[in-house]
């Protein structure tokens, strides 16, 4: 019998309505729209008002998705969400997402890999579509930085890269051989060594006797720090690595790939890496001068603007790749 292989079948996003430009930020912190282009190539990005849930823009981006597929909420067989922001401690934002979609008992959990993450559900659906314990999968990436991101002066080398927003896609299982659309390979990485280098420390639950207080808060450990130079650097090196491994393993080679669809965390880094790979810009695809980096939201807000706007054609071949805090890092590609 054919093993089952993985299909994207519909894809979606949302991002909140409030535009956030770098003059915006510059009234709350001592910043310039000059530095944060010059730096990063971020123009705006978009962050949640009073009300909105990051389950909100997690299931407005699941809703485009499954109208995609033409398909409904109770046609999804696992909700895999992916998310550094979760909206509560415990449950993960799944579970909202869940009950949003008026879905009772359909298995759901989050996924912990930070800007690597939507690769990491990807991986995860994968395996459970290829192993037939599932025949459609959704996977969402989500995150509202906006409410934990330091915007003051203290915290403006991490604040002006971070925005909101969600990306959805709908996998499905095909064993139809004259189909050969879907996931080709995924590989993924990690080192605990760095988890300290972009990381947020509180709340933790290694603090005694409470895993947040006055004192973390006073102290600024709730807000994220990062090492951004030693991330960049880091960057630019395991990026190219791992896509040029998960090419390899789907015996690939870069000139047969279309589009190429990289981790939106600093537009500097993804041209130093296509540079460095000899890659054209037109096959390349970059959102972040209008949304911030968006975490786990990156990769999938991207894949929808491409299929949205005529960017793909049926047959063609896209590597998407990631870098994040963990560090975590990984490649798929697949035939669109
Ligand atoms: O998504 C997960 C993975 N994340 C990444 O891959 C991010 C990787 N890192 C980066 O993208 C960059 O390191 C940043 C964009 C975050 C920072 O850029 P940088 O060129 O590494 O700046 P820096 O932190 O080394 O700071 C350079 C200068 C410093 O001033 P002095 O010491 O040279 O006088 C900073 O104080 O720029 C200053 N600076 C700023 N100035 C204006 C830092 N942030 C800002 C700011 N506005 N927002």
């Amino acid at each position: 019998m054919t093993q089952p292989r993985a299909k994207i079948i519909g894809t979606g996003m949302y991002v909140p309505d409030l535009v956030v430009t770098n003059d915006d930020l510059a009234k709350r912190m001592d910043t310039t729209d000059e530095w944060i282009r010059q730096r990063t190539g971020i123009e705006e990005r978009r962050y949640i008002e009073p009300g909105q849930q990051p389950s909100d823009l997690a299931s407005a981006a699941t809703k485009q998705a499954l109208e995609a597929a033409q398909l409904g909420p109770e046609d999804i067989d696992c909700i895999v969400l992916t998310t550094l922001s979760s909206q509560a401690d415990f449950p993960g934002t799944s579970f909202f997402l869940q009950d949003q979609l008026g879905l009772s008992d359909t298995p759901c959990f989050d996924v912990r890999a930070q800007c690597s993450g939507f690769l990491f559900g990807l991986a995860v659906a994968n395996g459970f579509i290829r192993s037939g314990m599932y025949r459609r999968v959704l996977v969402v990436g989500c995150e509202v930085h906006s409410t934990g991101i330091d915007i003051s002066d203290a915290g403006r080398d991490v604040a002006v890269i971070f925005g909101d927003g969600a990306g959805a896609v709908l996998l499905e299982a095909t064993e139809d051989e004259n189909d050969d659309s879907g996931l080709l390979e995924i590989r993924l990485h990690a080192q605990g060594k760095f988890a300290k280098k972009l990381w947020i420390e509180a709340p933790g639950s290694g603090f005694t006797p409470a895993r947040m207080s006055h004192q973390l808060i006073d102290e600024r450990r709730h807000f994220p720090y990062m090492e951004g130079r030693f991330v960049f650097k880091h960057a630019v090196k395991r990026m190219p690595e791992v896509l040029l491994e998960t090419l390899n393993a789907a015996s690939l080679k870069l000139e047969d790939v279309d589009l190429f669809l990289f981790h939106q965390a600093n537009l500097r880094i993804n041209e130093f890496v296509m540079e460095q790979m000899g890659i054209p810009t037109e096959r390349c695809s970059n959102n972040i001068q209008r949304y911030g980096n968006c975490s786990s939201a990156s990769i999938p807000i991207l894949l929808d603007e491409a299929a949205r706007t005529g960017r793909l054609a049926p047959g063609q071949i896209v590597s998407m790749t990631s870098f994040g805090s963990g560090f975590s890092w990984a490649s798929a590609v697949l035939r669109w």
